[in-house]
C-alpha cells in the first residue's frame, strides 16, 4: 500500500512539474496570440477545453506556433521537442477537460484495423477534400486539404477528433473509434503504396483516369465516324 501511495504521489508530482513547465513554454511562445491564461484574444482562439489532443496535433505537426497569420497554418518542422509538446499539452489539459492524446488507442491499429473497410470509409468521408489517394487537394478561397503522406497514426486520429480549421470534427458517433483505426490502417498502407487509391496514372488521381477514358472514348467515336463516312462513299 505504501509503495502504491508513493507511486501515486510521484505521478502527481511529475504531472505538476510538466504542467508548470508547459505554462512557462506557453508564456514565452504562445501567450502573445492566445492570451496569458490561454483565454484567447483578438488574433487567436481560446485554448480552454481544446484538450491535449489539439495541442499535440497543432504543435507536433509544427502548425503552432503560427508563423504567418495571412496563411492557413501549414505543416512544418516542429519547433518544440516531444517533451516540450507533452508539457504544453499537459498545461492546456490542466485548464479544462478535453480530448486526450490518443497514443494508447492508436497503438493497436495494425491489429484492430481493417484496410478494406478503412478505404471504404476514407472514400466516403475524407476523399472529397484529401483526394482519393490521400495526396491532398485544393479547397475554396485559397485553402487546401494537405497531403496525408507524412501523418502519424496519432496525428490522423487527432485530426479526426479535433477538426483543425476547415476540416470537420468526426466524433465517435459519426466514425466509431474502431472505424477510425481502420482509416488509419488504410492511410498507412497508402503511405507505403501510393497507388492504393486508384491514382496509378502518374499519381495525379482519378481525374486523369476519367480524362483518359473520355479521350479514348472520343477517339473511338471519331474512328467509327470516319469508318462510317468511308463506307458510305
Ligand atoms: C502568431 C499567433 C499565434 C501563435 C504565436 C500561436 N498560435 Fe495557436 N493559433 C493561432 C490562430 C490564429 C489559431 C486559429 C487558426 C488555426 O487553427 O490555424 C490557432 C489555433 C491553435 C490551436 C487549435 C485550437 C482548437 O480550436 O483546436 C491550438 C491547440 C493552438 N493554436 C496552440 C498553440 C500553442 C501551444 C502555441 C505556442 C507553442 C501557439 N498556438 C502559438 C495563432 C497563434
Ligand atoms: C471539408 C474538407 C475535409 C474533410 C472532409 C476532411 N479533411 Fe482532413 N483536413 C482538412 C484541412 C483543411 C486540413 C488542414 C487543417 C489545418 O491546416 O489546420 C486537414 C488536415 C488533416 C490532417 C493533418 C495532416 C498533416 O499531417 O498535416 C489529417 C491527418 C486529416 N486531415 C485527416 C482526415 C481524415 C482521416 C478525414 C476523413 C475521416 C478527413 N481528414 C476529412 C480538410 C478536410
Amino acid at each position: 500500500m505504501a509503495s502504491a501511495g508513493t507511486q501515486k504521489s510521484a505521478n502527481a508530482l511529475a504531472r505538476t512539474t510538466s504542467v508548470d513547465e508547459g505554462r512557462q513554454i506557453f508564456l514565452r511562445g504562445c501567450s502573445s496570440c492566445h492570451g496569458i491564461n490561454a483565454e484567447g484574444g483578438d488574433i487567436a482562439p481560446s485554448l480552454i477545453g481544446v484538450g491535449a489532443a489539439s495541442v499535440d496535433f497543432q504543435v507536433g505537426t509544427g502548425r503552432m506556433p503560427l508563423a504567418d497569420m495571412s496563411q492557413q497554418a501549414a505543416r512544418k518542422r516542429p519547433l518544440y521537442n516531444p517533451e516540450q509538446v507533452a508539457a504544453l499539452a499537459a498545461y492546456v489539459a490542466s485548464l479544462a477537460p478535453g480530448p486526450e492524446i490518443p497514443n494508447q488507442v492508436v497503438a493497436s491499429y495494425e491489429r484492430d484495423g481493417n484496410t478494406a473497410q478503412g478505404g471504404e470509409l476514407f472514400r466516403t468521408n475524407c476523399a472529397m477534400c484529401h483526394n482519393f489517394s490521400g495526396q491532398g487537394g485544393a479547397l475554396s478561397q485559397g485553402k487546401y486539404a494537405p497531403s496525408l503522406m507524412g501523418s502519424t497514426p496519432a496525428q490522423i486520429y487527432e485530426a479526426m477528433i479535433t477538426g483543425p480549421q476547415s476540416m470537420p470534427v468526426f466524433g465517435d458517433k459519426v466514425i466509431s473509434p474502431a472505424d477510425k483505426l481502420s482509416i488509419i490502417k488504410w492511410i498507412k498502407a497508402a503511405q507505403n503504396e501510393p497507388n492504393l487509391g486508384g491514382a496509378s496514372l502518374g499519381r495525379i488521381g482519378p481525374v486523369t483516369e476519367g480524362l483518359l477514358v473520355w479521350t479514348l472514348g472520343l477517339g473511338l467515336l471519331i474512328g467509327i465516324a470516319v469508318w462510317l463516312a468511308t463506307k458510305a462513299r
